[in-house]
């Protein structure tokens, strides 16, 4: 029998994507990344930018599903497909966002997932931000490591521990994010299996490192210029490891670990704050 922990494992490679049809920088600036002043998007290039990471996942072996986006036209932040919801077998609990600059594409999300055969839940009184703050890893992927602090309210872990129960029992894992520029956890903490991850230790308070450290995951450190270009937030289809351009030192880490590190120019999107990963939502 395939046990529910492996239905979640065998699910990395399919892949939610939104075409970034009216994604821009230009309204609003919701983390420090985001400069509508001085870094406007150029959208033709982020539509560039998209397509090839679209292909490069298909190229690989990675299944991709295309969520539209034309009638999103006061939702610019909706390409982050990561923050629509964490998914476990066919259940999606849904975020809800923050800031009212992203609230809108709640309801977006939760159409398409009933749709396509997910059943949703999720509270909308206590701030969620979906997969960007709540990623599988740990034995069989038992844990859910949940990123609270900037986005997400340390009061959702227990509701998402109740609603996605699914009797295979996994753990929350709340962490603490510390650091403006790394305000979800996938931008500071990326699971290559199931038992080893990349992080940025300087993301998270020492309480949350310290416990990090004691949930049965390998957690190799990349700095904090490694981050800054986001090598956190790359996207692992089987040994490849998908991310924007970085520095030689992670590439050789990444290598070392018997991963293939695959680039990926993403520049539009950092400058709203996200790269490889948060354009996809494992589902
Ligand atoms: N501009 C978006 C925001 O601030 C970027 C989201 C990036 N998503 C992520 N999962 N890291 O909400």
């Amino acid at each position: 029998m395939v046990s529910i922990a492996n239905r979640v494992s065998a699910a990395a490679t399919r892949l939610l994507m939104v075409r970034p049809t009216h994604f821009e920088v230009v309204k609003y600036s919701i983390n420090p990344w985001m400069d509508p002043e001085s870094k406007p998007v150029n959208r033709d290039r982020a539509m560039e930018q998209w397509n090839k990471l679209k292909d490069t996942i298909e190229e690989v072996g990675g299944e991709v599903h295309v969520m539209e986006s034309d009638k999103a036209t006061d939702w610019p932040d909706i390409v982050f497909a990561s923050n629509a919801a964490v998914v476990r077998g066919k259940k999606a609990y849904l975020a809800s966002f923050l800031h009212p600059e992203r609230r809108g594409e709640r309801e977006i999300y939760k159409t398409w997932f009933e749709d396509n055969g997910f059943e949703t839940c999720g509270r909308t009184d206590i701030a969620f931000e979906g997969a960007g703050d709540g990623l599988w890893c740990g034995k069989d992927y038992s844990r859910l490591f949940a990123g609270v602090g900037p986005r997400t309210d340390p009061r959702a872990l227990e509701d998402i521990a109740k609603q996605l129960d699914d009797g295979s029992g996994f753990k929350v894992v709340g962490c603490k994010l510390i650091d403006p520029r790394f305000y979800h956890i996938d931008v500071a903490f990326c699971p290559l299996s199931d038992e080893l991850a990349l992080w940025f230790p300087g993301a998270f308070d020492p309480v949350t490192q310290h416990n990090m450290r004691n949930e049965g995951v390998e957690l190799v450190p990349v700095t904090h210029e490694d981050a800054g270009f986001f090598s956190c937030n790359a996207l692992v289809v089987s040994k490849n490891v998908i991310m924007n351009h970085t520095t030689t030192r992670v590439a050789k880490t990444i290598e070392k670990l018997g991963y293939k590190p695959i680039y990926i120019d993403m520049s539009e999107f950092v400058k709203s704050g996200g790269s490889t990963k948060c354009c996809t939502l494992q589902i």
